[in-house]
């Protein structure tokens, strides 16, 4: 297989990871088959199991896209890094971190086991449930509509338009979730939650039911993959130190119990969402041979059929080979 970019002009380039990126879609669409779609969170259920979509994009501002690429879902857990990165801006990193630990689990996400094994209960990352409902509970404001506004708005700086929630996905989680109220509960207890329980678990479920397209976590990747600076005006959305500790939690702790796995054979800051979202960050990398994006990108998957850990099982196969064609990998 080609990889060498050298040489040749943008265009052609393009053209040619377009034909490629293509080719790969479509092959590994077809292991779909081996994953199933979320259903308890009911809505999830609805999902198209085999369908499969990337968005890539560049700094230097080449877009490759392929497959479902149009389609909407719910961020889910992708959304627990940037509730992360909004309260750090907000109350700041050291008052966030002393609520919230930075240590993988090797659990699964919702894992209640080591709020009760471990003490003092602290969470041990803000993307498990227990961390990011704790997180969640840190926002500004007195609703779950004003807690969020900071992450819209955030999101909106990245994005270019004002995501929305859908509210039949919200809905769904909060009629049926009772893992995570078992979690809140621990979380009263230890006293964790700086907001009402109830205010704090609505905002939760609010978030997770934000829709978003491949594209946009595609550009969320961009940005974070530049240090937290929007790449076309070079303005700080956020501020480097939170960039990097964000990208730091999502290589350790962004793929749940599959993050080690993740980290040896992708290589790159991620984190995966149940509805099947994957957003990856690949940073300016130096290589003696020519690579494409070697100054870094941002990627945006979705394939709704998970694997046993949760995460998208076409999409994890994809970035998999894009990284090996590509060598993305940090290490
Ligand atoms: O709390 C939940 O279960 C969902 N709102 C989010 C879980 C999720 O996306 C984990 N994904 N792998």
């Amino acid at each position: 297989m080609v990889q060498g970019t050298a040489n040749l002009n943008t265009e052609v380039t393009e053209k040619w990871l377009q034909e490629y990126v293509d080719s790969w879609v479509q092959f590994f669409k077809k292991q779909t088959v081996d994953g199933e779609v979320a259903t308890y969170i009911p809505i999830l259920a609805e999902a198209n199991a085999d369908a499969l979509g990337i968005s890539i994009i560049g700094r230097n501002g080449t877009i490759i896209k392929s497959g479902i690429t149009e389609e909407k879902f719910t961020i889910q857990s992708i959304s627990k890094v940037l509730t992360f990165i909004v309260a750090c801006m907000e109350r700041g990193l050291a008052y966030v971190l002393s609520r919230v630990d930075v240590e993988p689990t090797g659990e699964a996400f919702n894992s209640i086991m080591h709020l009760e094994m471990k003490r003092p209960n602290k969470p041990f990352n803000p993307l498990v449930n227990s961390g990011a409902i704790t997180v969640s509970s840190m926002l500004e404001g007195r609703t779950s509509d004003q807690k969020l506004e900071a992450l819209i708005v955030l999101l909106e700086k990245m994005i270019g338009y004002r995501p929305e929630v859908n509210v039949r996905a919200y809905e769904s989680e909060r009629d049926t979730s009772m893992k995570n109220r078992a979690i809140g509960y621990y979380l009263l207890e230890g006293d964790y939650l700086e907001s009402d329980l109830g205010i704090t678990l609505e905002t939760y479920f609010k978030q997770s039911a934000i829709e978003i397209t491949v594209d946009d976590l595609a550009r969320i990747g961009l940005v974070l993959s530049n240090d937290g600076f929007d790449p076309n005006t070079n303005e700080e959305i956020i501020p480097r130190a939170i960039s990097r500790l964000a990208k730091a939690l999502m290589l350790t702790c962004g793929m749940y119990d599959a993050s080690g796995k993740f980290a040896a054979y992708v290589g790159v800051p991620a984190k995966s969402g149940v509805s099947g979202g994957i957003l990856a960050v690949v940073p300016p990398r130096v290589r003696d041979e020519e690579f494409p994006f070697l100054e870094g990108c941002g990627i945006g998957v979705y394939g709704p059929a998970l694997d046993n850990q949760g995460n998208s099982i076409g999409g994890i196969k994809l970035l998999r080979h894009i990284a090996n064609q590509w060598d993305l990998s940090l290490f």
